[in-house]
This record gives C-alpha cells, sequence and structure tokens, in this order.
C-alpha cells in the first residue's frame, strides 16, 4: 500500500530534509584527505541530533551509524569506520535519513577530495542528470515506472550501468515504504503516481557492469568489476501539478 501523506507529515519531512540538504552542504570542508569515514559520520550525527533529528538507519537490523559513506566502487551502504581514511582523488558518496517527530527524509549527496578523475566527475553528473531529469517528469497521473525508464535510458545513452540490486522507495514514518522505485525499466508500468505519495529518487550507476557484491561486513556494496559507481538521491514529494524537493536548498 502506498500511504498518502498529509500537510502535517509532508510539513515534518521537509523540515527533516532541509535540516539534512544544509547539513551535508556545511560537511563539505571536512571532506578532505586524512578524515576518516567515521568522523565525517560522527560531525553529521552530532548536527542532526542538535536539531532534533534523529538517524533511523542507526539500529536498522545490524546497522550502527547514522549515514552511510561509501568511496570510488562503493555503490551504497558503505559503513563508517576509522579504518577508511580520505585521500586525494577519492569520489565519496555520503547517503543519511533523518526523522523529524519520526517523519523521514533520505538523501545522498557527492564530494570530491582534491584532483577527481575525469571519469569520476562524468559519472556524477550523469547521474546527477538522470535524477533531476526524473524529479522534472514527476506530477499526478505518470505511471511510477516512467521515472524508472527515464534513469535508465539517460544513463545508459551515457554509457554507464544501471544497479540492479538496489532501488528507491516511498518514505515517510519508515524510510523504506512501497512503492519499490527500480532505476531501469520500461515505460508505463505499475501505480500511477497521485498527490501527497513521497518518493526518494535515487539513481546508482555504474562505470562498466552493474553487477555488485556486499562486503564481508554484510553491508558495503561494492562493483564487482571495480569500476567506479556513483550514487545521487532526494526525497520529493508529489503535489497537484508537479513535485516538490525536500531535501534541496531554496
Ligand atoms: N539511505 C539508504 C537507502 O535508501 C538507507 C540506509 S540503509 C541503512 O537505502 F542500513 F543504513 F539503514
Ligand atoms: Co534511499
Amino acid at each position: 500500500m502506498i500511504i498518502i501523506k498529509n500537510k502535517l507529515a509532508i510539513d515534518k519531512m521537509r523540515h527533516a530534509g532541509h535540516i539534512l540538504a544544509q547539513i551535508l552542504e556545511d560537511i563539505r570542508p571536512y571532506v578532505i584527505a586524512g578524515a576518516s569515514t567515521y568522523d565525517l559520520d560522527a560531525i553529521i550525527e552530532a548536527r542532526m541530533l542538535a536539531q532534533e533529528l534523529t538517524a533511523p538507519c542507526k539500529g536498522y537490523g545490524t546497522y550502527k551509524f547514522a549515514t552511510c559513506i561509501s568511496l570510488n566502487d562503493g555503490v551504497v551502504h558503505g559503513v563508517p569506520s576509522k579504518e577508511i581514511i580520505l585521500k586525494s582523488g577519492d569520489f565519496v558518496k555520503i547517503d543519511v535519513v533523518g526523522a523529524y517527530k519520526s517523519y523521514c527524509a533520505d538523501l545522498t549527496r557527492y564530494y570530491f577530495v582534491g584532483e577527481a578523475s575525469l571519469t569520476a566527475r562524468r559519472i556524477a553528473s550523469v547521474a546527477q542528470l538522470a535524477l533531476d531529469s526524473a524529479i522534472d517528469i514527476i506530477k499526478p497521473g505518470i505511471k511510477l515506472s516512467d521515472i524508472s525508464s527515464l534513469v535508465q535510458q539517460i544513463v545508459e545513452k551515457e554509457g554507464f550501468g544501471v544497479v540492479r540490486d538496489f532501488a528507491g522507495h516511498g518514505i515517510g514514518q519508515h524510510f523504506h515504504e512501497e512503492p519499490s522505485i527500480p532505476n531501469y525499466g520500461k515505460p508505463g508500468r505499475g501505480p500511477t503516481v497521485c498527490e501527497g505519495m513521497a518518493f526518494a529518487i535515487e539513481p546508482m550507476i555504474t562505470e562498466k557492469s552493474f553487477d555488485v557484491r556486499i562486503m564481508s561486513d554484510g553491508w558495503t556494496a561494492k562493483t564487482v568489476d571495480g569500476g567506479l559507481a556513483a550514487h545521487v538521491e532526494d526525497t520529493v514529494v508529489v503535489t497537484k501539478t508537479g513535485v516538490e524537493i525536500l531535501t534541496r536548498l531554496a
């Protein structure tokens, strides 16, 4: 069942989303060579708590952190660690869920440590273009898979792959709600998008093969072939005529 959000719910999700967007912007000066992903997670979590956001990822199954921080060939769910120290050239993706009065927002931003390779810059901008273009078409009356199909078309046209093993999702009082929103598929299928639906749209794309594997920590997902992966994400709510992005600053 896809839960329709009322104004009060959306207000809380927007509040969470704006705080998180600001935190992931303000963290940029800390994403530098020598920083550990553990430190970045700790700074982000402290800022969330200071602004009355909870971190639902912490305590989600065996997961113990507020954020997921994935580097280079890491696709999603990178587990923060004191042993993972950023170095020049790293392509970093920080994914965080925050909840205000139990309503969630979920977003992912990317960062380059020092000089990034041309490929890292290109794959990041293609992921961003896919996300922006997908958000652009969302309005009442489209079919859910129109979003999936558009992401796949844009990404594959640029020669990159779309990950099959993870998908975007509905979001609200739980950070994973129905529907699942894959980043590939044929258009014109699935439920009709309606006002009040809230989605986390999150293209996860790869330089080469889209095959991923989970590392021995049980979470960190990396490309099998070691190619780079990009991931961007925003939480949106469907309005009467279009969509509002809840995780971007005005
Ligand atoms: N933002 C992630 C997603 O949409 C959720 C993190 S998974 C967790 O899949 F295990 F870290 F909680
Ligand atoms: Co998500």
